[in-house]
């Protein structure tokens, strides 16, 4: 039997609707429909519209029924950048770094990234469960329906395997899509940094013997390098992400986050779902991003926990035609938030985006950057009802009241999977 669910109630419905990666004017374009209804069927839109078109079906008159009493509905965010799963927070370099060590710093003397990997080889798999799942269940609470999960704290072959296996583990008993990422290339472990060649090695180790075992497993959709000074070479990154390619896997990149590698022009010139990060680009990067496919990620959760004020050229990216998404970058070193809707303030105030623009950043553009637009990120029929209900009348208040709990219910598949007490 069929499974039919009216919602009402709808102040503004942003339907985001066209199911294509948004591009300079028509990224604040959110196809608003006020006093608008969803009528879902087996967790996918039958139809969306005003409330009087919607209700007018036969269908509509029989369905369960939601009324959402003039609250705005949006598609649920699509945060296309975490680092899901990791041991524990960083707060004791949180510290180091307000008292003025840099990041860079506390990376050179084994802190950082190489931190997190001590813990996570230390740390129990259900431990590292545990926290996953909790962290999942935040998502959920702030609106998110799909996420993107990075390995990366493991680097060595069984870690990164055990990572990936515990992401493909945690698709079940929890509703949301999470989408996996090899990082293997974070940065060089501590095991390969006391020998000659170490770098060069370990490239080689992941090339020979990572890239097999995860596409073999289909424990990952893309393969993602972390390019950049104290991490890898612009060559390594391009031996890694062309070898990943061949075994099936789709390129990303952390690009240009400390230092200016080329790694954009490198991610564009191999067709990569999405570029991220980009604090450090200039205009000949820009250009070559507005001129291609390539989603221009930006995570500006990173420079305000990190306190820097370097924040990514947003406006220079989306006037010059670049697909810009935004999302978390969920991290324990430089951005330990699951909140999209302080990511979308973030990008309001200090990359200067509008608040549509920012919406439409965290959704239509987020599935984009995952190769799912036509599955999820905006609200038209066919899709995923995957929805995210705010406690505001107007949409602008998302952004506008920062740092304040507003999402009051998230659906999945039509199924409500959080709901504000
Ligand atoms: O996206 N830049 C590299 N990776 C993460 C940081 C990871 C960490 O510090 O643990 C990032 O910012
Ligand atoms: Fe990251």
């Amino acid at each position: 039997m069929d499974h039919w669910l009216l919602i009402t109630g709808i102040s503004q419905l942003l339907t985001l609707r066209g199911s294509t990666a948004r591009r300079g004017a028509s990224l604040s374009k959110l196809g608003i429909v006020k006093d608008g209804a969803v009528l879902v069927r087996n967790g996918r839109i039958a139809a969306a519209g005003t409330r009087r078109e919607v209700e007018a079906s036969s269908e509509s008159r029989n369905a369960e029924k939601l009324d959402v009493a003039g609250r705005v509905v949006l598609p649920g965010f699509v945060d296309s950048h975490t680092h899901l799963i990791h041991a524990a927070s960083r707060a004791e370099e949180y510290e180091l770094k307000i008292q003025g060590v840099s990041y860079e710093e506390i990376a050179q003397k084994g802190g950082g990234i190489l931190n997190s990997v001590k813990k996570l080889r230390a740390a129990t798999k259900d431990a590292l469960k545990h926290r996953a799942r909790a962290a999942l269940e935040a998502f959920v609470s702030h609106g998110t329906t799909t996420v993107e999960a990075k390995s990366g704290y493991g680097l060595d072959t069984a870690s990164e395997l055990r990572i990936l296996t515990l992401q493909k583990e945690l698709r079940e008993g929890q509703p949301l899509d999470i989408v996996s990422t090899f990082l293997g290339a974070h940065v060089v472990p501590e095991e390969f940094r006391r020998k000659a060649d170490g770098a060069e090695r370990y490239t080689t180790m992941v090339i020979e013997k990572m890239l097999p075992e995860v596409a073999g497993q289909n424990l990952a959709e893309f393969c993602d390098v972390f390019c950049d000074r104290g991490a890898f070479t612009r060559l390594e990154a391009k031996r890694i992400l062309v070898e990943g390619k061949r075994h099936g896997l789709v390129p990303r990149l952390h690009a240009e986050q400390l230092s200016r590698k080329r790694a954009a022009q490198l991610g564009v010139e191999l067709g990569a779902a999405s570029c991220d990060h980009l604090e450090q680009i200039n205009s000949s990067d820009i250009s070559a991003l507005a001129g291609s496919r390539t989603a221009a990620t930006l995570l500006p959760g990173c420079d305000f926990h990190l306190g820097w004020r370097n924040y990514a050229p947003a406006r220079k990216l989306i006037d010059a035609g670049a697909i810009v998404a935004l999302a978390t970058d969920y991290n324990p070193g430089t951005s330990p938030t699951v909140s999209m809707p302080m990511i979308l303030s973030l990008a309001c105030t200090q990359l200067r985006m509008t608040p549509a623009e920012a919406i439409a950043a965290a959704t239509i553009n987020g599935a984009y950057a995952l190769r799912r637009e036509k599955i999820v990120g905006s609200i038209e029929t066919g899709k995923q009802a995957d929805l995210a209900v705010f406690e505001v009348e107007d949409y602008r208040e998302i952004p506008y009241y920062f740092g304040e709990h507003r999402c009051w219910m998230t659906l999945k598949r039509g199924e409500i999977i959080y709901m504000q007490d």
